[in-house]
C-alpha cells in the first residue's frame, strides 16, 4: 500500500516511497544540467529531465521491496516544454520558470495596457516568470518550430504534463490546475482554459494538455518505458501547492514556506480568490474529483537556495549547502554585509526583472563566513518582505531543504517574530504529491488521515529584540534598492 512520489525540481528529481503512516522509507536523487546560454536565460533539456526522472526513481524503487500502490508527480511550475507527439522528442529546451529573456515581451503588453484585464482573468501579472510569454518569444524567434506547434504535430506542458505524456508513451496530454494557473492561460474562476489569454499570447488551445483533477485522475505508467512499472498516476500538482498539501494546509488561513531553488510562501484561502494589491499572486491551489476548486495566496521569491548553491558552484565558498549553518555561525553576525541574491531578478513583492545580485558593506575584514551568514539572512529577509503584506500569522509551518538549517529557521523567527514550526518530514514536497496519489487510490481516506501523519519536529520562537530586527531589515530594504533595475534588458 505505498506510494511512489516524484518531485521533478528545478535543480534535481527526488523520488520517494511513502508508507501509509506517512514514513518516507526509500528515496532517490538526480540532479541535472542547468543551461544558461546567454546572461538572464535558464534552460533543460527535456531528455536530461527525463533520463533524471527515470535515474532518481530507480535507485528509491531498488532499495524498496514492498507493493506499490500508485504515483504522484509534483513539479517546478511555469516551466514550458514542447515535445513531438509521436516520438515525444523535443524539438528545443525547456526554457525555465527563472527565464528573464521575455521582458521585453512583457513591457510590451503592459504599455499596451493588458495587465489589469490579465491580473483578473488569470491572478498573476506581467512577468518573465510565467509560461505564456516564454511560448511567445519562441512563436516570434522559432517560426518553423511554432508552425508545428499550431499544425498539432508539438504539444505545449509543464513539466508533469511532459513526464505524463513520457511515462504513457504519448497517450495522456494533462495537466491540473495547479500547474495550469502558473501560465497566463487558465481562467482561475473557471479553472478552465481562457480563450482570451489563449488569443492575446498568441497560444493554439488544442495545443494545451487537457485539465484533470489534483488526485483520483486516470492515466496509467506504460510498463516498457517507466522502469517495468505499471502504476496509476493518481495525482499531479505544481510543488509549492503539493507542498501546502503536504503540510495538511487544507483550511483557509493555514500557511507555509518552502525552501527551494526560490521559496515560496503559500496561503489556503479556501473557495475564495482573494486578490492582492501588494504584489502576491492569487492562484488554484487543487481541484477534487468533484470539481471543487481551493485557492491561495502566494508570494513568489526566486532565488533563495539557489543562491546558497551559487556559493557552493559559482564562487565555491562552500562544499554543500549543509555545511551553511556551521560555518555562518562562526560569526556573530554578518559583519555589516547584505548580500542581495536577485540572481535572476526579483518577484514578489518587488517583481522587478531587472534587479540583479547586489553584495553591500565588504570591508577587508569580511570572511566567506560572513557572506554566508548574509545568505542565510537574506532568505529570512526575502520572505519577511513576502509575509509584510499577507494578513497576520501566528506561526509559520517551514518546509524543504534549507529548513534542515536551523540558524536559518532562528533568523527566519527573529524576522517574522512569530514562531517558525518546522515539521518531521521536511520533504513536504514529495509527500504532498504522495498524499495525493493515495487518496486519490484510497490509501488514505480522508484529509483527516493525512492530518495524523504530521507531526513536529521543532519549534523556533523569536529571540532577537524587535529592535534589533527591525534595523537589519531597514538595512536590507536600502540594499534592495540598490540591486534595482541594473540589467540593460
Ligand atoms: O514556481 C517555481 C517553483 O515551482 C520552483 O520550485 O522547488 O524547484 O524551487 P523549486
Amino acid at each position: 500500500m505505498s506510494v511512489l512520489a516524484i518531485d521533478a525540481g528545478t535543480t534535481g528529481v527526488t523520488a520517494l516511497v511513502v508508507t501509509p503512516d506517512g514514513a518516507i522509507v526509500a528515496r532517490g536523487y538526480q540532479e541535472f544540467p542547468q543551461h544558461f546560454p546567454q546572461p538572464g536565460w535558464v534552460e533543460h533539456s527535456p531528455e536530461e529531465i527525463w533520463a533524471a526522472t527515470l535515474a532518481a526513481t530507480h535507485q528509491a524503487v531498488a532499495s524498496y521491496d514492498g507493493p506499490l500502490t500508485a504515483l504522484g508527480i509534483t513539479n517546478q511550475r511555469e516551466t514550458v516544454l514542447l515535445w513531438d507527439r509521436e516520438t515525444l522528442g523535443s524539438p528545443r529546451r525547456a526554457i525555465v520558470w527563472q527565464d528573464r529573456r521575455t521582458t521585453a515581451i512583457c513591457d510590451r503588453l503592459r504599455e499596451a495596457g493588458h495587465e489589469p484585464r490579465v491580473t483578473e482573468v488569470t491572478g498573476l501579472r506581467l512577468d518573465p516568470y510565467f509560461s505564456a510569454t516564454k511560448l511567445a518569444w519562441i512563436a516570434e524567434h522559432e517560426p518553423h518550430t511554432w508552425s508545428l506547434v499550431q499544425a498539432g504535430r508539438y504539444a505545449i506542458g509543464t513539466v508533469e504534463s511532459y513526464l505524463v505524456a513520457r511515462m504513457t508513451r504519448g497517450v495522456w496530454h494533462v495537466t491540473d490546475v495547479s500547474n495550469a494557473c502558473r501560465t497566463l492561460l487558465l481562467d482561475l474562476a473557471a479553472g478552465d482554459w481562457s480563450d482570451e489569454m489563449c488569443g492575446l499570447f498568441g497560444v493554439p488551445r488544442d495545443a494545451l494538455p487537457e485539465l484533470v483533477p489534483n488526485w483520483g485522475a486516470p492515466m496509467v505508467t506504460d510498463p516498457r518505458t517507466f522502469l517495468g512499472l505499471e502504476l496509476p498516476i493518481a495525482g499531479l500538482a505544481g510543488d509549492q501547492q503539493s507542498a501546502l498539501f503536504g503540510q495538511t494546509c487544507f483550511e483557509a488561513g493555514d500557511a507555509k514556506c518552502t525552501y527551494g531553488t526560490g521559496s515560496f510562501v503559500l496561503t489556503n484561502t479556501g473557495s475564495t480568490i482573494e486578490r492582492s494589491d501588494a504584489g502576491l499572486l492569487s492562484t488554484a491551489a487543487w481541484r477534487s474529483p468533484a470539481g471543487e476548486l481551493t485557492y491561495a495566496l502566494e508570494g513568489a521569491i526566486f532565488v533563495t537556495g539557489a543562491a546558497v548553491q551559487w556559493l557552493r558552484d559559482g564562487l565555491q565558498i562552500v562544499g554543500s549547502a549543509a555545511e551553511t549553518d556551521a560555518i555562518a555561525s562562526t560569526v556573530p553576525d554578518s559583519g555589516d554585509v547584505v548580500f542581495v541574491p536577485a540572481l535572476t531578478g526579483l518577484g514578489a513583492p518587488y517583481w522587478d526583472p531587472k534587479a540583479r545580485g547586489t553584495i553591500v558593506g565588504i570591508t577587508r575584514g569580511t570572511t566567506r563566513a560572513h557572506l554566508i551568514r548574509a545568505t542565510l539572512e537574506a532568505i529570512a529577509f526575502e520572505v519577511r518582505d513576502v509575509l509584510e503584506t499577507m494578513p497576520a500569522l501566528s506561526s509559520l509551518r517551514v518546509d524543504g531543504g534549507a529548513a534542515a538549517n536551523d540558524l536559518l529557521c532562528q533568523l527566519q523567527a527573529d524576522q517574522l517574530g512569530v514562531t517558525v514550526t518546522r515539521p518531521k518530514q521536511v520533504e513536504t514536497t514529495g509527500l504532498g504529491a504522495a498524499f495525493l496519489a493515495g487518496l486519490g487510490t484510497g490509501v488514505w481516506s480522508s484529509t483527516d488521515d493525512l492530518r495524523a501523519t504530521w507531526s513536529v519536529d521543532r519549534e523556533f520562537a523569536p529571540a532577537a529584540s524587535r529592535d534589533a530586527a527591525d534595523a537589519a531589515y531597514s538595512r536590507w530594504r536600502d540594499a534592495v534598492e540598490r540591486s534595482r533595475g541594473w540589467a540593460q534588458a
